[in-house]
């Protein structure tokens, strides 16, 4: 299977940096196609940790390539820190780090319009107020300035000026606040402009020439199916494509290439930031998860909201992604729990639901409708086989299974790569 997609099957931080870090090993090419510095995809290796933001997970084996497709939204200043901080620990990024020349530049002014807005309090998404709405906003204005200016200073100075005139006013007209000056960003984007020069090129050339030589791609999304834009719980979503659609857009792939879409999934539910949750646990069993689970984000440290897991949602990723397997991560969470709660529809009014509903105000009004399953109270985290779960645990997985209508090929137990199931017979890399 020469292009495997991993996409989040719920609102994100479902464990997306340890399996690819996992399924990294055999592959070639791993590729991320959208959203920004807004992710953070957590590895531990040993006894290392590494937080990544923009750079795929691949990048920690020699013999990986990874790309940052058009689809993805740069910070310059974000992606120079990443490579110079994983230079210093041993992790060279030249000639194994290919950058879009389509991808969409994120600026000072994306962030103090992100801020801006989030401040207002009608409308708030609780956005990581990394810019990344506003950025995405220009590339669909057409006024966005692309990696492939950032690098031409001429062209440089005469997008920026103008955008920043327009952000000028925005900003000091509708928000009172101080208008960025030119000159400063000028020097300072121009500047990384220089530094990642040798790293930008026409990455969808690098892509299809891998797979035509039947090379191993991974296709790498960031955040969740819950928060793509169009398929997301809107307008509590990201301004992107994370669903495995994306990645045909976001790398410049015919969608043919996708041969195979792994989602992951938590074995419970987690969200960060505002947004409708039905399964949502506020209370004790809430903190216990997060605190069980460390469930705190990798980018903003916002604590994560948590609850039951949610098989509506699942079914909805399974048809906009066409999952073709699981990974389900974090079961080891829940070896604590005396009763697990599973949902299957929703009760709302009186009417029962069971397919996600696009209008997010009925999903704020929903009440889950649960199935209640006895927890295994034993530790799985040394578990390496399927068949040596406790038999719930096994009833757990199987029931998702069933809910889903595609099978588990792997279970994460742990956060370190070896604690990790691969089932018999699943085909991935
Ligand atoms: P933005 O992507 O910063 O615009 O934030 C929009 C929504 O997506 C907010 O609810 C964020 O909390 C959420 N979000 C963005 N990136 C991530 C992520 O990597 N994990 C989980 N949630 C995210």
């Amino acid at each position: 299977m020469p292009g495997l997609c991993v996409i989040g099957a719920q609102w994100g931080d479902e464990g997306k940096g340890k399996i690819i870090h996992y399924l990294a090993e055999k592959a070639d090419l791993v590729c991320r196609y959208q959203g920004g510095d807004n992710a953070g995809h957590t590895v531990i290796w040993g006894n290392e940790k590494f937080i990544l933001h923009l750079i795929p997970a691949g990048i920690l084996y020699p013999n990986c390539t990874c790309i940052i497709g058009n689809g993805v939204v740069i910070n310059p200043r974000s992606l120079v820190s990443e490579i110079n901080g994983l230079k210093q620990r041993g992790v060279d990024c030249s000639g194994r780090l290919w950058l879009s020349d389509a991808a969409n530049v994120i600026f000072p002014y994306h962030h103090m319009l992100d801020e801006a807005k989030e401040a207002m309090k009608k409308g708030k998404i609780g956005t990581t107020k990394r810019g990344i709405g506003p950025a995405y906003s220009d590339r669909t204005d057409r006024i966005g300035i692309r990696m492939c200016d950032l690098i031409d200073p001429g062209v440089l100075a005469e997008k920026l000026r103008f955008t920043i005139k327009i952000k000028g006013d925005i900003l000091e007209k509708v928000y009172g606040l101080k208008r960025p000056r030119f000159s400063n960003i000028y020097k300072e984007w121009l500047k990384y402009g220089e530094e990642l020069k040798p790293y930008i090129t026409n990455t969808s050339i690098l892509v299809n020439e891998a797979l035509d030589k039947g090379k191993k791609v991974l296709f790498e999304g960031a955040q969740g199916t819950l928060l793509d834009v169009d398929f997301g719980t809107y307008p509590y979503v990201t301004s992107s494509n994370p669903i495995a659609g994306g990645a045909s857009v976001g790398l410049g792939i015919g969608p043919k290439r996708i041969d195979s879409v792994l989602g992951i999934i938590k074995a419970y539910t987690t969200r960060v930031g505002d947004g409708p949750f039905p399964t949502e646990l506020p209370g004790r069993l809430g903190n216990l998860i997060r605190d069980r689970g460390t469930e705190y984000g990798a980018t903003t440290r916002r604590p994560r909201r948590c609850g039951w897991f949610d098989a509506v949602i699942l079914k909805h990723a399974v048809r906009v992604n066409g999952i073709d397997s699981f990974a389900v991560m974090k079961l080891d969470v829940l070896d604590t729990l005396r009763n697990i709660r599973l949902c299957t529809g929703y009760r709302w009014r009186r009417h029962t639901i069971t397919e996600y509903p696009s209008q997010t105000r009925i999903l704020f009004e929903c009440k889950p409708i649960y199935e209640e399953w006895p927890g295994w109270l034993t530790s799985t985290k040394g578990v390496r086989q399927f068949e040596e779960l406790p038999g719930n645990a096994q009833a757990y997985l199987r029931r998702i299974e069933e809910l889903a209508g595609v099978p588990i090929a792997l279970v994460s137990v742990g956060a370190e790569r070896d604690h990790t199931i691969q089932r018999k017979g699943a085909k991935l890399l």
